[in-house]
């Protein structure tokens, strides 16, 4: 199949190098540009030693003189920053995939609530997809623009842990509660005094406790597949591992749910996934998920307390960030969804194996 351009703003940051990483490998896909003010000039290859030509990394507004609608966008910026980007482009003919959450929410009034910022483009929230391939895989190939914003690294392990039991009615309404727990990579490049290893190092904490931005994200994923309203207590804790991130999810199950239905209801939900796996063996652990674009989720049922309690865990970089805006590139190009992120050999010996 033909090759398509694509371009990056934030290329420099830590999800924008990610997707340098695994677009390398893409057999559709071609880099054409590569933003960052503080590296600007700089070649690629020496951030990425595997890259495979001299691309140079550009001033943001560089790459938005240029940008052209028969090439796709890629946002791996602040939320502030995509809000403002993707109204440029997107009025410039020009289809995005936003890593960030600024068109996560439909509603102006969240982003003043979680995201501290007035959205500068209320109008926009509702043209925007959520890029969760698990909810929506259907290919579109679009005629005109598109929006797609990639979900949060911690919504979507909590909401691929929480699908199954919202979908299969195993718990009832009282709010589920959601512990997430990420390596530092998760709060980016930022210059942070709380971030530096001597105070992260041997040390976990808690943090925006009651105030996440990833709330309402998996609220309004969860109450859409539930057609109720969903309430969600998240709350994210920092610990000293580079990248990886594990959410644990505790719900009150429904009189007479046994275990047998929890296992059912992952397998009715991931037998078809391609990049999320059903563990029963051992709990989904972050180490082996490092540099990949699977999740891996399990479910136990505690019949002592009647909890039921969920996981996922994943790469928040990868299935958290980049990889999985890969796959909604992927979706919104016509391309395999497979392509650049597995070997061809994979596909062919997984293809519709249960998870
Ligand atoms: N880290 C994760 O695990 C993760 C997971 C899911 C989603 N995300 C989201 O992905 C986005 C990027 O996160 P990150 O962790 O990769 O951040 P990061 O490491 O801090 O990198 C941020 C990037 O954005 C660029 N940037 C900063 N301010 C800008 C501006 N005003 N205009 C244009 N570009 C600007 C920076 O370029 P300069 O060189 O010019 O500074 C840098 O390349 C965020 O919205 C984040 O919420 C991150």
């Amino acid at each position: 199949m033909a090759s398509h351009e694509v371009v990056i703003f934030g290329a420099s940051g830590y999800s924008g190098l990610e997707l340098l990483r695994l677009l390398a490998r893409h057999p559709n896909i071609e880099v054409v540009g590569a933003s960052s003010d503080s590296s600007r000039g700089e070649r690629v290859f020496s951030r990425l030693p595997e890259w495979p030509s001299d691309l140079v990394f550009e001033p943001h507004d560089d790459l938005m003189r240029r940008v052209t609608r028969a090439q796709t966008a890629l946002l791996a910026t602040p939320a502030k920053t995509s809000a403002e980007l993707v109204k440029l482009l997107f009025d410039r003919g020009v289809s995005v995939v936003d890593l960030s959450g600024a068109y996560r929410l439909q509603d102006p009034r969240a982003y003043v609530d979680w995201y501290g910022f007035a959205h500068p483009y209320p109008e926009l929230l509702a043209k925007a997809e959520y890029g969760l391939i698990e909810l929506n895989d259907r290919r579109v190939r679009p005629q005109t623009p598109r929006i797609i914003a990639n979900p949060g690294c911690y919504a979507t392990a909590a909401i691929l842990a929480s699908l199954p039991l919202v979908v299969a009615n195993l718990i009832d309404n009282s709010p589920i509660v959601i512990d997430g727990k990420s390596g530092v990579t998760g709060a980016g490049k930022t210059l942070d005094e709380k971030l530096l290893f001597g105070e992260v190092a041997e040390s976990v904490r808690p943090y925006r406790v009651a105030r996440h931005q990833h709330t309402p994200e998996i609220e309004r994923a969860l109450s859409f597949v539930a057609k109720r309203q969903v309430v969600v207590s998240f709350t994210a804790h920092l610990i000293p591992m580079r990248r990886g991130l594990l959410t644990s999810v505790y719900a009150r199950a429904r009189s007479g749910v046994r275990q047998e239905e929890v296992d059912r209801a992952l397998t009715d939900m991931y037998a078809a996934g391609r990049f999320v796996r059903v563990v029963r063996d051992r709990p989904p652990e972050t180490g082996i998920l490092t540099g990949s674009n699977f999740a891996e989720v399990g479910a136990v049922l505690d019949e002592r307390t009647r909890t039921l309690i969920a996981f996922a865990a994943l790469d928040n970089l990868v299935k958290g960030a980049a990889g999985q805006a890969i796959q909604n590139l992927n979706r919104l190009l016509g391309f395999e969804p497979n392509a650049g992120l597995l070997p061809e050999r994979f596909e062919q010996r997984n293809a519709g194996s249960p998870a």
